[in-house]
């Protein structure tokens, strides 16, 4: 168990507790002063082994854990699945446990699979943190994105956040309905109701499939991306056609300019420029998607080091 936060992995944000999400904030913020420094650098998790583990494409949250990591002064191994002994035929748990023995004491790993992260708990010797498992938790994406919104509008509690789009395979939605909610936010989901999940009315948030409508109700706007390869066949199972899908529910500059008034854009990234938002919202004055990047990497921090408080370090423990 880590000696600060109330849990010894981070596989969502349902095991956090509203203090330990200010707490993690509150570390953040130290760490984003120091990052604003010349040297950029704290020697917190020095000897503290990490292994970043990639079986799913990422570019974003890769390179925010291994940046974490390295201002941390933590030894990092990187492991990516293309070029590793899993197209072999070794399994998940095979695979981890022998780069366990070689003494690493904490594992980020991102899977196509939901409940990996979880598994990999189960039966692993090591701290675990989930950089996203399928269409279930993103929980470090969460957690700066609502530290993103305390950061632009100063608090998250009373702040009406609209996450639009394709919520039903978005690991994002979920994990951002958590957290926002655990920090006194409310959520409203917007998007055609092809894409919402079955259990929608058991997340405790406004529905509606009318995109004009989210944006006259909400302070915070995510525009989530539609996920083309989560959805089989040629990419466009759940709705008509891109194009009908970007007249909808895109939001572009004439449609931002109709809300009348100000609304904070975020989007968690990868963008499909002119789909789900164009590059005049998305590099608009409104837009803090470049700040959630920058945000990432000073939240990892803190996870990390809050996680790995008390731990054994080199001996892969839990
Ligand atoms: N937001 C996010 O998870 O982006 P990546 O897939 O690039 O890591």
């Amino acid at each position: 168990m880590s000696d600060v936060l109330g849990t010894t992995h981070l596989l969502g944000i349902d095991a956090l507790g509203t203090a330990d999400i200010e707490l993690i904030f509150r570390t953040a913020d130290g760490f984003k002063e120091v990052l604003s420094r010349p040297i950029k650098k704290v020697p917190s998790l020095r000897d503290v082994t990490i292994a970043n583990l990639f079986f799913e494409n990422s570019t974003r949250t890769r390179v925010s854990f291994e940046l974490a990591e390295k201002r941390l002064s933590a030894d990092v191994v990187n492991f990516s699945s293309s070029s590793s002994s899993t197209k072999k035929g070794e399994t998940l748990v095979d695979t981890v446990n022998n780069i366990l023995a070689m003494k690493v004491d904490m594992v980020v790993m991102r899977h196509p699979d939901p409940g990996a992260a979880v598994f990999l708990s189960r039966h692993a010797n090591a701290r675990i943190i989930n950089a996203g498992d399928g269409t279930h938790a993103h929980p470090t994406q969460a957690l700066l994105d609502a530290y993103s919104i305390r950061e632009k509008l100063g608090k998250v509690n009373g702040v009406k956040v609209a996450i639009v789009g394709d919520i039903l395979h978005s690991r994002v939605a979920l994990s951002n309905i958590q957290c926002l909610q655990k920090l006194g936010a409310e959520v409203m989901l917007c998007g055609p109701s092809t894409l919402m999940p079955k259990y929608v009315e058991h997340l405790g948030v406004r529905v509606t499939n009318n995109l004009d409508e989210a944006l006259k109700w909400c302070d915070v706007a995510n525009m989530l991306r539609i996920q083309l390869e989560r959805q089989g066949g040629d990419g466009i199972a759940n709705f008509p056609s891109l194009r009908e899908y970007a007249m909808l529910y895109g939001l572009d500059g004439n449609r931002y300019r109709q809300i009348g008034k100000e609304v904070v854009i975020m989007h968690p990234g990868p963008i499909n420029r002119g789909v789900e938002i164009t590059s005049e919202v998305a590099d608009g004055a409104n837009s803090i998607i470049l700040d959630q990047v920058e945000n990432g990497v000073a939240i990892r921090m803190a996870v990390l080091f809050l996680l790995a408080s008390g731990l054994e370090r080199g001996s892969a423990n839990k």
